[in-house]
């Protein structure tokens, strides 16, 4: 973990005073750091002893340029969603063959895009449909290339209990990939076709998983799918099997498995299978990220009712919506807080007009404190906030080797007043 609070009970985040980033930076505002998460992602190398595999960072977990970048020095290739995420990987310097575009409904302009991108396109468009595939065929012809897909498998798997609904995408009814009674058409369309490779198949049972079963069930639907089908012959351009992303992280709540333990027990299948010469595909976004961020806010006040104790923050759901959304818990503490200090329970709360623009109980000082980090912030924070309630989006500040190297730009209130008073309308 890169937080640690110094003698003085201090917090700092790779080795930088978090007291001195909120003197300079604007508030809310979240602060990375790059060295940790590079670190995240040379262990997970690391899993893979030398197998061929492909990380591909799910870029949607934190878009930002400097840990984009990060991320893909330290080896990772890319999963997006979109063709401004494809912008910003291959900006960031990341291959084309190191990336992956999933979605359940891409457009044409993206999958054109996808198709254009570097000499031979993106290394996969996955494919979430049977539909899709004469989409995309008729996208590579016109634009005369072969494009290289995958088909990500609803492996239809009963996921309640593993992780939060909204967040699970493996099991019958949700809109995800292409169910089980399907797969045979949409392969037959794909290896049928003069415009497509047939280059992997794959699923993404969910996110935040914090056991291996879920993640493992929905993997061993997809390898033995792989294994029947080149039994009978076919599969014979295949180069890759993806058991996706949604590796869970340590909300405060615990998570027994480490991102590492996903990849050695996927890979276990896939070996049991005689899959091995297949490159090993993941898309980790969170675990990559979360626990290397937090988000910092300045205490607007407090309020002492009869009943309860609330701690008013300048961040709010628009900044991090997990809470308020999934009914997360993301640990709060004081960025100061001094040796031995009595804690007493508040609760902290945002300044949007929202019950649930809530963040929960936390143990703080007596004295209200002056600041708090929200912990666990580094995924699915900043690129999810909003500028609801007229807020302006959060600043982000980056720390690598001990230092802070970087803040990117803050659109300030006046362009939202002027935009949203649609001046000479
Ligand atoms: N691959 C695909 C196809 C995905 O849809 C996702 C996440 C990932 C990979 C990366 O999953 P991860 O390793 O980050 O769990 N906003 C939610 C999470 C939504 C995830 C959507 N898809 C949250 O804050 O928990």
């Amino acid at each position: 973990m890169s937080l640690i609070r110094d003698a003085h009970g201090t917090l700092c985040l790779g080795g930088v005073d978090l007291t001195a980033v909120l003197r300079e930076a604007a508030s809310p505002t979240y602060a990375y750091d790059l060295d940790a998460m590079a670190g995240e992602a040379r262990s997970l190398e690391a899993a893979f002893e030398g197998a061929p595999h492909l990380v591909a960072y799910a870029v949607k977990a934190n878009t930002a340029g400097a840990v984009v970048r990060t991320l893909a020095a330290a080896g990772c290739g890319a999963d997006i969603v979109s063709r401004a995420e494809l912008r910003v990987a291959l900006a960031c310097g990341v291959d084309p063959d190191h990336i992956v575009f999933s979605g359940v409904a891409k457009e044409d302009v993206e999958i054109e895009e996808a198709v254009a991108a570097g000499d031979r396109g993106v290394a996969a468009i996955q494919l979430e449909s049977v539909e899709e595939v004469s989409r995309v065929a008729a996208r590579a012809r016109a634009l005369g290339r072969k494009a290289r897909v995958g088909v990500r498998i609803n492996p239809g798997i009963d996921l309640e209990g593993a992780t939060h609904a909204h967040i699970a995408t493996g099991h019958d009814t949700a809109k995800f990939g292409v169910a089980g009674a399907d797969v045979l058409r949409a392969v037959d369309l794909i290896e049928s076709s003069p415009d497509l490779v047939l280059a992997g198949l794959g699923c993404h049972a969910g996110s935040q998983f914090t056991t291996l079963e879920p993640y493992l069930a929905a993997a061993r639907v997809v390898f033995d799918l792989v294994r029947d089908l080149r039994a009978d012959g076919r599969l014979r351009s295949l180069s890759f099997v993806d058991s996706g992303g949604g590796f869970g992280v340590d909300y405060g709540g615990g998570c027994g498995v480490s991102p590492a333990d996903f990849v050695r027990a996927s890979r276990a299948e896939q070996r049991a299978r005689n899959l091995g010469d297949l490159q090993l595909t993941i898309e980790p976004g969170r675990s990559l990220v979360a626990p290397h961020g937090v988000l910092l806010a300045r205490v607007i006040q407090s309020k002492i009712g009869a009943t309860r104790r609330w701690l008013m923050i300048d961040a709010g759901m628009n900044d991090l919506i997990r809470p308020a959304l999934y009914q997360a818990h993301h640990p709060i503490v004081a960025v100061t807080q001094a040796p031995g200090e009595l804690l007493v329970p508040w609760r902290v709360v945002g300044p949007v007009c929202e019950s649930s623009d809530d963040f929960g109980a936390h143990d703080l000082g007596r004295d209200a404190p002056s600041a708090v980090a929200i912990l666990g912030a580094g995924a699915y924070g900043y690129t999810m906030a909003s500028v609801y309630n007229g807020r302006q989006l959060p600043a982000e500040v980056f720390v690598r080797a001990g230092k802070s190297v970087g803040k990117t730009a803050r659109r300030s209130v006046e362009s939202w007043v002027r935009e949203r008073s649609q001046a000479g309308l």
